[in-house]
């Protein structure tokens, strides 16, 4: 093996990717041990390329997802997603969903946590009769064909997380596991009563603000922090046979956000993030 230097999150993308070879070897048995060596080596070395037009199959993928979509629909997560999303929308008067917005879901080709993550927000979308829209700079050209397999439109602009809703349309942000600086940004486009238009499913709020120093959430989540109090964050069960799929995951919405005092709006700058961080990528156009 070479000699490679991993940060945290890399090690656990490995692990779930060599999950995700184990799985295929115990279903699918045309690959063989040598080629998801090799396979691993490559995405560890090279983590933003695609696997290479002769290994991937596109309808063998998208069975696969179709698979996952069966089995995750019929579990206790999926349910307890579901809930706590009505819980949410019933909370704001229940409005019509316009559509989803999916950020940072990664690899789908590749990665056995995108691929659930991806059949929750799908099935979500046919629940709801809404059409989704996603962006991850890491999407390789398979990753896309995937996706527009499953009829989700591909956003090309790396807008930071910055997708202001507009016309007093509802909008279902879904940024499974992205990073602080993605929601911190989504909720300063939204700064103000704006709020009232987004459903945001993301890493915990609360979470986020008790698990980082004062310093780290000045810099990087600002707004999380400021729109706490006037959130209402709706846990899911995490009863998934792969926790760390869903882990720290809730719904969160802006109920009462004509309530908030006006000076709330007041302190509204742009975020600005000088620390590179492998987590949120920026445009750099
Ligand atoms: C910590 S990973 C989470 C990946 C996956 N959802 C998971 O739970 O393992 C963060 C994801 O956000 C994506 N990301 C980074 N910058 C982004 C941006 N500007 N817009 C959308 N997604 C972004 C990364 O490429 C990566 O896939």
């Amino acid at each position: 093996m070479p000699n490679v230097k991993c940060s945290t999150g890399q090690l656990i993308h490995g692990f779930e990717k060599l999950a995700f070879a184990l799985k295929e070897v115990t279903t699918d048995s045309f690959y063989w041990n040598e080629r998801i060596e090799l396979r691993l080596k490559n995405q560890i070395e090279n983590p933003n390329t695609s696997l290479p037009e002769t290994q991937f199959d596109l309808g063998a993928t998208t069975t696969r997802i179709a698979d996952a979509k069966i089995e995750i629909t019929s579990t206790d997560l999926y349910a307890s997603v579901v809930a706590s999303l009505k819980e949410g929308i019933s909370g704001l008067g229940n409005p019509v969903i316009s559509q989803i917005i999916c950020l940072g879901l990664g690899k789908i080709g590749e990665c056995l946590t995108a691929r659930y993550q991806f059949v929750v927000i799908l099935s979500l979308s046919e629940l709801f009769n809404t059409k989704i829209l996603a962006y991850d700079p890491v999407f390789t050209e398979n990753d896309k064909k995937i996706l527009s397999t499953f009829n989700v439109t591909l956003l090309t602009d790396n807008l930071e997380g910055k997708y202001r809703v507009k016309n007093k349309e509802t909008v279902l942000f879904y940024m499974p596991h992205c990073s602080k600086q993605l929601t911190n940004n989504l909720l300063w486009t939204n700064w103000g009563l704006d709020l009232n238009y987004c459903i945001i499913i993301a890493n915990s709020f609360r979470k986020i603000i008790d698990s980082n120093s004062s310093k780290e959430i000045e810099v990087k989540a600002g707004y999380v922090s400021k729109i706490l109090p006037y959130v209402l964050e709706i846990a899911i069960i995490n009863s998934f046979k792969y926790y760390e799929i869903f882990n720290d995951i809730a719904i969160h919405v802006f109920p009462n956000i004509n309530m908030v005092c006006q000076d709330l709006w007041k302190e509204c700058l742009e975020p600005k993030y000088s620390e590179i961080d492998l987590e949120f990528i920026t445009d750099s156009k």
